[in-house]
């Protein structure tokens, strides 16, 4: 069935690839309600969408703000339930996991899997009533864990198998569920996960801070460079949530970018032992 005017869901459309795939699904027909923390980000999202664009807040750390979205969206679509729910909204946190505090840990996985769950526990009744289907945008690290990246990573994990496990659950209703992962794409994150990263490292104790001054820096250049120097661009992204969405019989997981491809390959052929001399460089100080 072809989009027009059909409703989907994203979370966290106010920068990056949720942004681009908001405009980009408003552009092709769909009635996108765009997931958003503050109005103001809503209303500058709804003046550049050249089709129909509804913002929604949402902040997917809040059940309060969850069931209230879930609320304002059955009003807005009735009966026809929902088309879709892609689940974007994310945050990334970098640093060696020893200095990572536990608080921040418990806010990477809050937003980037408890929140999922939450707002696929909530909109699951529109879905089933649209005969609709869940995109979650995953990464390529949620096929390798990269040291220092391992929070994050391991909150990539969880919601790969927290994906593949509902797909599973839902396939008797005819609900699919599919995975995008993208490979780096520079958007705000990166400046972001930078600051966060910075910041867990100077917390740390002043001898642990020493283990990692001749790497952690070097790494998070080289990242930067990683994303800066991507030819995956935020819309690419945006058009392969789109085929997720339309797709007659949706692929379970679909890479965006060679890096993410090559991840997935990497992770399914070789040992453990083989991929972390590949990652070696990462952790041994410049002699
Ligand atoms: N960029 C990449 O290289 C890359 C690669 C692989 C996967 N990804 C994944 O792609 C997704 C989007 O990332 P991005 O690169 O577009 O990053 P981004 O520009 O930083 O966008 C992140 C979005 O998530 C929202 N968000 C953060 N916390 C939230 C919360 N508690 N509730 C609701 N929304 C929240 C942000 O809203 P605010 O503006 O209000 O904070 C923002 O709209 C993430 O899940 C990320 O893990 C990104």
């Amino acid at each position: 069935m072809p989009p027009a005017g059909r409703a989907v869901v994203i979370t966290g459309t106010s920068t990056g690839l949720g942004e681009a795939c908001a405009l980009h699904l408003s552009r092709v027909g769909f009635h996108v309600l765009a997931g958003v923390r503050r109005p103001e980000d809503g209303e500058r999202l709804r003046k550049a969408a050249t089709g129909r664009l509804t913002p929604v807040v949402i902040d997917v750390t809040d059940e309060k703000s969850v069931q209230a979205a879930v609320y304002e969206v059955t009003g807005l679509v009735g009966e026809a339930g929902l088309w879709g729910l892609v689940n974007n909204a994310g945050i990334a946190v970098t640093a060696p996991l020893e200095c990572v505090p536990s608080e921040l840990m418990r806010h990477q996985l809050n937003v980037n899997v408890t929140g999922h769950l939450l707002m696929i526990q909530g909109f699951l009744p529109l879905l089933r009533a649209g005969a609709g289907r869940i995109v979650n945008v995953s990464s390529g690290l949620g096929n390798v864990a990269i040291p220092y990246l391992g929070a994050y990573a391991a909150s990539q994990f969880a919601k790969e198998a927290l994906s593949d496990a509902l797909r599973r659950e839902l396939a008797p209703q005819r609900i699919p569920v599919s995975v995008v992962q993208p490979g780096a794409v520079l958007t705000p994150l990166w400046d972001k996960m930078s600051d966060t990263g910075n910041r867990a490292l100077e917390s740390a104790p002043e001898p642990v801070q020493e283990l990692y001054r001749g790497t952690f820096p070097r790494f998070m250049e080289s990242n930067g460079s990683r994303a800066r120097s991507s030819r995956t661009t935020p819309d690419h992204v945006a058009r392969v949530v789109f085929r997720a969405l339309v797709a007659e019989r949706p692929r379970t997981r679909y890479g965006v970018g060679r890096d993410a491809i090559g991840s997935r390959v990497l992770a399914r052929l070789l040992p453990d032992r083989a991929i972390d001399r590949i990652l070696d460089g990462i952790v041994t100080p410049v002699r």
